[in-house]
């Protein structure tokens, strides 16, 4: 099967501060590629160039069939394969949860009114949120806000979803019942790119992990990778000892490492 997300040799910078420096990776129908890394080595700008919210400046991207760098692309095809939460959710706060799902389905869609009941239905059930349909943000808590968001994604029917820290800002018992709406979609299939710092759980549910440093992708591998980092950059990133490469040759598929 070919690649869902193929990103190849990509370059961006804003004004003088050069932000991607030659990124390339890939992701697979169906699988969950976690991207960790530091504060500032390109994590949101990588996932925004693939959504074409940023346009870059050199390399190609091809998502769901669509070419993210050529001039003919039709965004809002693009937007209708892609769905993308952000850590803030941006709910409208005089729409209900149900209104909230249902807008940009009723604009795009053009579903039948029957359907638009059920579509929200279904969504809401997805993210455990059946019984909140009718609820306005202010009566729902963080963790349910940002499972409206993803609900609200989740209604264009999307091919791949990005999810861009989605649990930083909320409250450490909070943050698990997003995660398991998360975990509950990759279980259905759904192909995903997460950037997370929610570790434990990249280790669980990521069928790759990608760790960028310094704009590139310096350390790739299956989720075991955590397990035993190849390089400095990432054992310090981890907080952990650097273990010797053979040892990690030896029970894992061979990483792809950065050569500084
Ligand atoms: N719109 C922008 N204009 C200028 N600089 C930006 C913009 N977006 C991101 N940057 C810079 O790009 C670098 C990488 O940012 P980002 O991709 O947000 O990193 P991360 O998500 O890994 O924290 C940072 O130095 C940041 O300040
Ligand atoms: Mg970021």
């Amino acid at each position: 099967m070919s690649p869902i997300v193929e990103v190849t040799e990509v370059y961006k910078r804003f004004g003088t501060v050069s932000v991607l420096e030659g990124v390339s990776f890939q992701v697979r129908p169906g699988s969950v590629v976690a991207i960790i890394g530091r504060s500032g080595s390109g994590k949101s700008t990588a996932l925004r160039c693939i959504n074409r919210l940023e346009t870059i400046d050199a390399g190609q991207i091809r998502v769901c069939g669509h070419d993210v760098t050529s001039p003919k692309l039709d965004v809002n095809r693009l937007h209708r394969d892609v769905g993308i939460v952000f850590q803030s959710y941006n709910l409208f706060p005089h729409l209900t949860a149900e209104e909230n799902v249902l807008l940009a389905p009723r604009l795009v869609l053009k579903l039948p009114r029957s359907e638009q009941r059920e579509l929200a239905a279904h969504v809401l059930a997805q993210v455990d949120l059946a019984d909140k349909a009718q609820a306005y943000p202010s009566q729902l808590s963080g963790g349910q806000q940002q499972r409206v968001a993803i609900a609200r994604s989740l209604a264009m029917k999307p091919s791949l979803m990005l999810f861009d820290e989605i649990t930083s800002a909320l409250d450490p018992e909070l943050t698990g019942e997003v995660l398991k709406v998360i975990e509950g979609l990759a279980q259905g299939g759904m192909s995903m790119i997460l950037v997370t710092h929610e570790m434990a759980f990249a280790r669980k549910v990521a069928d790759h992990v990608i760790y960028m440093h310094r704009g590139k992708v310096w350390e790739e591998g299956p989720a075991e990778m955590l397990a035993a980092p190849r390089t400095q950059e990432l054992a310090q990133f981890l907080g952990t000892e650097l273990r010797p490469a053979k040892a990690a040759a030896v029970v894992h598929q061979p990483a792809v490492v950065h050569q500084p």
